[in-house]
């Protein structure tokens, strides 16, 4: 059976989509396989060509429950739902079936204002700050932010990740053969809090160079992956 991991929330913008990419395509590159799946009906599918992760269209409910039993069906495996935002009710189904909640905020008082009832309304659900500024004047400010309004949730919050422009590359139907190396170590770093809280065991891979050794593996064994989307 895989591992579900959903990215949920009540309010948009907040990074789910991409956050959710990043995690599935950080699972690839440390060696685990995945599945990236949407559940926003605002959004269109993209195509797996090129990512480390399948992708998987679970817009409508019935889509979702035949792509949740195929899931449990492949041990290993790592499955990344995209919760889509502002669905309450989808949110709540979502935490039900996931083995870890994450939910994305960004410096802003309004998301904090979100974040803080989300992390109420879902009590095993881990916060991740999200576009956090990379600026040390700025994060030290965000920090400040986060200390005083979350004070009480200061054991649920994840390792930032970082603004980084070329984020929405992932998020592109097609993306470059070559991805940028700050993207990847992004990547990674959200895959590894992740498995580690799961308590997944992995083989890291520490710099990119290595990474590159690794990639060249993984190349070698694509055979052993189903190719295209998640067959329903
Ligand atoms: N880490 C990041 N760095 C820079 N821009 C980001 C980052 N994460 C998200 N964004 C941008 O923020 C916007 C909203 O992100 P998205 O993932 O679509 O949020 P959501 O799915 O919660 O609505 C998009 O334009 C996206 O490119
Ligand atoms: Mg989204």
């Amino acid at each position: 059976m895989a591992q579900i991991i959903c990215i949920i929330g009540n309010k948009g913008g907040t990074g789910k989509t991409t956050i959710s990419h990043m995690l599935a395509q950080g699972f690839g590159l440390l060696g685990q396989r995945s599945a990236c799946v949407l559940t926003d009906t605002a959004r269109e599918p993209l195509s797996p060509e090129g990512r480390r992760y399948l992708t998987a269209d679970a817009r409508s409910p019935e889509a979702l429950g035949k792509v949740m039993d195929k899931l449990r069906s492949l041990n290993g495996w790592m499955g990344v739902i995209d919760g889509g935002g502002n669905r309450s009710e989808i949110d709540r189904k979502l935490y039900s079936l996931a083995d870890l909640v994450v939910l994305p905020f960004r410096d802003s008082h309004e998301d904090i204002r979100a974040v803080v009832k989300d992390l109420e309304t879902f009590p095993r659900a881990w916060a991740l700050p999200s576009q956090w500024p990379t600026n040390p004047w700025q994060r030290e400010a965000a920090e400040r932010t986060v200390a005083t309004q979350l004070a009480g949730f200061r054991d649920r919050i994840l390792e930032p990740v970082g603004a980084l422009s070329s984020s929405k590359l992932l998020l592109q139907k097609q993306i470059p053969a070559q991805l940028p190396t700050p993207l990847a170590n992004a990547c990674r770093g959200i895959a590894r809090q992740v498995l580690d809280l799961l308590e997944v065991l992995y083989e890291d891979v520490t710099d990119e160079a290595e990474a590159e050794c690794n990639d060249a593996r993984t190349h070698q064994d694509e055979s052993a992956m189903p190719a295209g989307t998640l067959a329903h």
